[in-house]
């Protein structure tokens, strides 16, 4: 059978930048600078990375039976990654979002659309075989249908022995309606700079002692905290611990350098690393990725 694999739970969707030297102006037809279609999401961002550094790595998300979906299903096959288990809908459109990058002064104007295309049914998850898997990681989405997927995957833990169990990691990015719920079951939890602001916290430091206590026993907060680098609490010894960041030369692109940290530190850790030598390869690698267009080239060096 082979390495068990990673595999990331989320929703994939194309991106549209148009690079523009102002915003423009209502009722004008104007031109772009630069305009390039990307393949975006989460999940789908992380599973590219993992997969450059050398991981058997699975993408699982609804895709539209649709042409523009074999366009992020190219760029995932091209990286590497398996998109075989992904669940097809009939007559959707495929999720994507336009930006508009005002070069003048650099703001990002994002409009997201998603019409029709359903989110992951515990349904679809349970047809995986979850003896392929030594981590499942989930995007901080469609909550009420991940929390029982999680819990199908509690279920099987129970009946493993140790050395088979898998590690379940969790995002926590917008504090919206039922994410907390989710802290309390990752092995491996997240937590978006966004989300501990919200939260009153002004540091990373005091966003974990605030949140550690209500992880399970034995589980890991992470907080990364842009040009700061990122924090750390592990539920194993109780010690919080730091990484700095690592910028490049030039800073190029800043998009996808926290799907890039998390999977660094997924990375680590499931190789058995320290946390605190996972969270410097997540540093490294997000860092390499600011110096970037895109994630091409993201981990030469690391492997
Ligand atoms: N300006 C930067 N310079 C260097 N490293 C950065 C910078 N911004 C982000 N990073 C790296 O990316 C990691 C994730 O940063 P974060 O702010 O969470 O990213 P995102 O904005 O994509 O969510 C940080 O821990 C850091 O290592
Ligand atoms: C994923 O990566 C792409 C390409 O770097 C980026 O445009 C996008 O913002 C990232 N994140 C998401 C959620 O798509
Ligand atoms: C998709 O649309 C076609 C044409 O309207 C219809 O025949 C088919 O049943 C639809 N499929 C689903 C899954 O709704
Ligand atoms: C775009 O940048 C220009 C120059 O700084 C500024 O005048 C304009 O208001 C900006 N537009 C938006 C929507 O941010
Ligand atoms: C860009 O311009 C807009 C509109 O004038 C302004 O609101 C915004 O603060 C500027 N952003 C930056 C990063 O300068
Ligand atoms: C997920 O994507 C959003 C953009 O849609 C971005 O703001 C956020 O930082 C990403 N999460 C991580 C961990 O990078």
């Amino acid at each position: 059978m082979g390495e068990k694999g990673i595999l990331l739970v989320g929703l994939a969707c194309l991106d549209i930048i148009n690079i523009m030297e102002s915003f423009p102006e209502e009722d004008t037809d104007s031109r772009c600078r630069e305009q390039h279609w990307q393949r975006g999401g989460n999940a789908s961002n992380s599973s590219v990375v993992l997969s450059q550094l050398g991981v058997k790595c699975q993408y699982f998300g609804t895709l539209a039976k649709h042409r523009l979906s074999e366009f992020i299903k190219d760029d995932l096959d091209k990286h590497g990654v398996t998109v075989d288990n992904c669940v097809y809908h009939d007559n959707c459109t495929v999720p994507t979002s336009c930006v508009i990058v005002n070069a003048s002064n650099g703001t990002r104007t994002i409009l997201h659309a998603n019409k029709n295309l359903p989110e992951l049914k515990l349904e679809d998850f349970e047809r995986l075989n979850p003896n392929l898997y030594s981590w499942i990681h989930f995007e901080g989405r469609n909550i009420e249908e991940v929390m029982k997927m999680i819990s199908f995957i509690e279920k099987f833990n129970n009946e493993q022995s140790a050395k088979d169990r898998i590690t379940i990691s969790l995002e926590m990015e917008k504090p919206k309606a039922n994410v907390h719920e989710l802290i309390h079951h990752g092995d491996v939890v997240f937590m978006s700079k966004d989300y501990a602001k919200y939260f009153g916290h002004s540091t990373a430091e005091e966003a974990i002692n605030a949140f550690h206590p209500k992880l399970k026993k034995g589980a890991t907060l992470v907080c990364a905290w842009g040009d700061k680098g990122a924090w750390g609490s592990d539920g194993s010894d109780g010690n919080i611990y730091h990484s700095q960041a690592y910028p490049p030369d030039q800073l190029l692109d800043t998009l996808g350098a926290g799907d890039t940290f998390n999977a660094g530190v997924i990375c680590g850790l499931n190789q058995k690393q320290r946390l605190l030598e996972a969270l410097t390869l997540g540093c490294k690698l997000a860092g390499r990725k600011c110096g970037l267009h895109g994630f091409d080239g993201v981990a030469t060096g690391f492997v």
